[in-house]
């Protein structure tokens, strides 16, 4: 054993010390990079998407985490700089919702001068207040989510009463801003918004904005997902180029989570991102540090590894280093690629919680 895995939430202790990290970058045990790391700063949100924090499960009474348990902005930085110092060149912010964490913008500025590509996901419920401050202090991008351009069923899906004004008022902002490229991802379960497909890729068409359509997916263990509530990418794409030719592009960099597509008649492009049917799990280069401090290596991660009980307990850069490696190398993960009926009711930690 040469560290504790814990379940989902952190618990204090004294694992044994991993081996000196030898200098190399890490690889993974199926001789994957470590390059991108997201870092989930709240478990909160102020919406209550269906497919993510049904309001059922996630009402009053949810225990989220006390201020004390979560990584402060001065934690966060010192391991995003180790992680840096491992070979990690993108920098993802999530939550919950990043922008409801308290003066996201300073962290921002925190993190701008370690040099990676630096961006965020949020519902752009908030964006439109902070897209400029969010720029200033060095923010290079964002993703945006909105999962419907019919008002009823973004109300329906987000479960909290936004409407999509309230959404697209934010990507003006953010493209004002200018954080771009600007990316706009729908999350599209059959029955609920899949009528919305065309739409959405119709009302970016010609702007330098990308639209992503994500297959639902079996995260967490809340949502009450099932196999015939996703609609493959291969049909998304049949759809939209029944009504706007496409022709697929190469990818941008090895491990890109989303396919790209270009319109034939140059008028931009779209982005599918399969997880559920064309699992990309082979080169899957991306960690995740939880709210309060644990890393997972899977998005579908049952357990995380804490780094905190380190991070608080004195342990020097070297063993914070000596630690993140030593998870890295071991790591085994693919599970979109061994997904069956059984694994899809396993207790997953939720998605909310160490971010997307
Ligand atoms: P850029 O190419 O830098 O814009 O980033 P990205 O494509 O990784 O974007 P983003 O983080 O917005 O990912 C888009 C969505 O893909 C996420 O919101 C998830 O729904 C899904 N996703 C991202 N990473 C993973 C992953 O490691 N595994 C799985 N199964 N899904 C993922
Ligand atoms: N399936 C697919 N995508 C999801 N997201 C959240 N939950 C799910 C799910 N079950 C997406 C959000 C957002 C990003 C953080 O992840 O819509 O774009
Ligand atoms: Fe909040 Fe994003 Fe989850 Fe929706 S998908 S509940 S906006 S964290
Ligand atoms: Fe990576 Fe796990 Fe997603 Fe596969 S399922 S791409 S290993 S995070």
């Amino acid at each position: 054993m040469s560290e504790k895995v814990i379940p989902i939430r952190v618990e204090r202790g004294e694992p044994p010390a991993p081996p000196a990290w030898d200098g190399a970058p890490p690889r993974d045990a199926l001789a994957r990079p470590l390059r991108d790391l997201r870092i989930s700063v709240t478990d909160r949100c102020n919406f209550r998407c269906i497919y993510c924090m049904p309001r059922e499960v996630f009402g009053p009474d949810h225990p989220f985490l006390p201020h004390a348990a979560i990584l402060s902005f001065e934690e966060i930085v010192r391991v995003a700089r180790i992680f840096v110092s491992l070979g990690v060149q993108k920098i993802r912010l999530t939550g919950g919702e990043p922008l409801v964490r308290k003066d996201l913008h300073k962290l921002v500025a925190l993190l701008a001068p370690l040099g990676a590509d630096l961006t965020l996901t949020t519902n752009g419920s908030a964006l439109a207040r902070q897209a400029r401050r969010l720029k200033d202090a060095g923010l290079q991008r964002v993703t945006v989510s909105l999962d419907s351009l019919d008002d009823a069923t973004f109300r329906r899906m987000n479960d909290a009463d936004v409407g999509v004004a309230t959404v697209l008022a934010g990507i003006d902002a953010a493209a004002a801003a200018g954080l771009a490229p600007l990316k706009i991802n729908m999350v599209v379960k059959r029955g609920m918004n899949d009528h919305q497909i065309v739409d959405m890729a119709r009302h970016w068409r010609g702007s330098p904005h990308i639209v992503r359509f994500i297959e639902y997916m079996d995260v967490g263990s809340t949502n009450g997902w099932r196999m015939d509530d996703v609609v493959p990418s291969a049909e998304v794409v049949r759809r939209i180029g029944e009504r706007f030719p496409l022709e697929p592009a190469d990818p941008h960099y090895t491990g890109e989570v989303a396919e790209r597509w270009r319109y034939r008649d140059g008028t931009g492009e779209i982005g599918v991102i399969s997880s559920v049917t064309r699992a990309f799990c082979r080169d899957c280069n991306r960690i995740r540090l939880s709210t309060e401090g644990a890393l997972f290596t899977c998005l579908f991660g049952t357990a995380g590894h804490d780094l905190k009980s380190l991070l608080r307990g004195g342990g020097s850069d070297d063993a914070l280093r000596n630690r993140i490696a030593a998870v890295w190398n071991a790591r085994t993960d693919r599970y979109s690629e061994i997904r069956t009926a059984e694994t899809a009711r396993l207790r997953k930690v939720e998605m909310s919680y160490i971010g997307g």
